[in-house]
């Protein structure tokens, strides 16, 4: 039976989006929630606001349990628009007696909407704040992913909305991680992860591990997206430590762009001899596959082989975009190696190696160029290739034991 309450007081009362398909880059084919949380207690409280697009569908939600106009304190943990799109016309409807947030959640609060008169209620990390039977519990979370990220906690229902933290981009009626498919929903948070936080993972660790020395007593987590974690906390927990250590998976990518198919022969050459090892390669032309998609599978691999023939003394654009996209997600702990096509003046290579040792990949190959079209000798060397990085993906497999 489907159901919106999170705990006696506690209810669901965000937005399903169906149909958004592009986040700023991001395919999200299966659309998204914007989740917001009632909770009626002595001061009648909500938690974050949704997309301006679907402020009807919040006001909806909210009237079916109270009167908008009679909720009290307003928490924003988090002030991207997909969350606070819709804040102006919010605290117009419900004029709320206080509007809760961190200290760079008021800058970018002002920066965005430019109310000084707003009734700020600025909250730091230990801060709490008494609804009357429950107790609001703050914790900044700078930089993950904005400056005015804060995590709120439920502290006597053991709640912890954990704003972007933890979502996942699926559009669905079910509201729980027990109600869906977990391996779903585990994919969905890998890309999540892969395209929004993956470039934090430094402070991922030390918020893991704040979190654990604060000893808080979780028993449910619900991000700003997708479902709510009240059943396998402890995976995505797992996953998030796992991703922020930058664990290698076991698999070798060979990504690749291709002009007359010459590239794309010695790609497939090279996955070939990566597999001749017992080693997994997924090829992945770029020309087909999302940047978003394939982010997803480099958070898991251990091996990155790009591959792009040269055009114009450069990249073609598909490659040179992704390049642009991975580099600003900055992927760790991955053995690389180049490889291309071309026609006279043959830059590719060079490009994609000085690309990925920017970007402190560990580059084990000169790379790989072909004068326009392979021949048989020609991809005899790139199975030798895609062997020789095969043989370093199970080394560095071995001494991670
Ligand atoms: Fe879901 Fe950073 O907004």
């Amino acid at each position: 039976m489907r159901t919106n309450v999170l705990a006696e007081g506690i209810f669901w009362v965000g937005a399903v989006d169906w149909d958004v398909r592009d986040f700023h880059g991001y395919s999200t084919m299966e659309g998204t929630t914007y989740n917001s949380f009632l909770i009626i207690d002595e001061k009648i409280t909500l938690l974050d606001t949704v997309k301006r697009t679907h402020m009807q569908d919040l006001l909806d939600r909210v009237r079916e349990i109270i009167d908008p106009a009679k909720i009290d304190y307003l928490v924003v943990n988090h002030v991207e628009l997909d969350h606070a799109g819709a804040l102006d016309e919010v605290m117009e409807i419900m004029k709320p007696e206080k509007l809760i947030c961190s200290p760079m959640g008021k800058n970018a609060i002002l920066s965005h909407f430019h109310r000084e008169d707003w009734p700020f209620e600025v909250v730091k990390s230990g801060d709490e704040i008494s609804l009357g039977k429950r107790t609001l519990q703050f914790l900044e979370t700078r930089m993950l992913h904005w400056p005015d990220s804060m995590f709120t906690l439920a502290k006597e229902d053991g709640i912890l909305f954990s704003s972007d933290a933890f979502g996942q981009h699926i559009s669905t009626s079910e509201r729980f991680d027990d109600e869906v498919s977990l391996s779903h929903v585990m994919d969905q948070a890998a890309k999540y992860y892969a395209n929004i936080l993956y470039l934090y993972s430094p402070l991922i660790q030390k918020l893991l591990a704040k979190v654990a020395e604060l000893n808080l007593d979780i028993k449910m987590v619900a991000p700003d997206h997708g479902v709510i974690w009240r059943t396998h906390f402890d995976k995505i927990l797992q996953a998030y430590d796992d991703w922020s250590k930058y664990k290698g998976g076991q698999k070798a990518l060979v990504i690749y762009e291709t002009m007359w198919n010459s590239t794309e022969k010695m790609a497939k050459a090279i996955a070939s001899g990566i597999e001749k090892e017992g080693v997994y390669a997924d090829l992945i032309n770029l020309k087909v596959h999302h940047r978003s998609d394939v982010m997803t599978k480099v958070l898991s691999s251990r091996a990155l082989i790009l591959g792009c023939p040269t055009l114009n003394n450069g990249l073609l654009p598909r490659m040179a975009g992704f390049l642009m996209y991975m580099r600003g997600l900055k992927p760790q702990n991955k053995l690389a190696a180049a490889f291309g096509s071309y026609g006279w003046s043959g830059e590719s290579v060079k490009l994609m190696n000085e690309a990925m040792t920017d970007m402190k990949l560990n580059v084990i190959e000169d790379g790989r160029r072909t004068k326009y079209v392979p021949a048989h000798d020609d991809l005899a060397e790139c199975v030798q290739m895609g062997r020789r990085i095969g043989q370093a993906v199970k080394e560095t497999i071995e001494q991670e034991g």
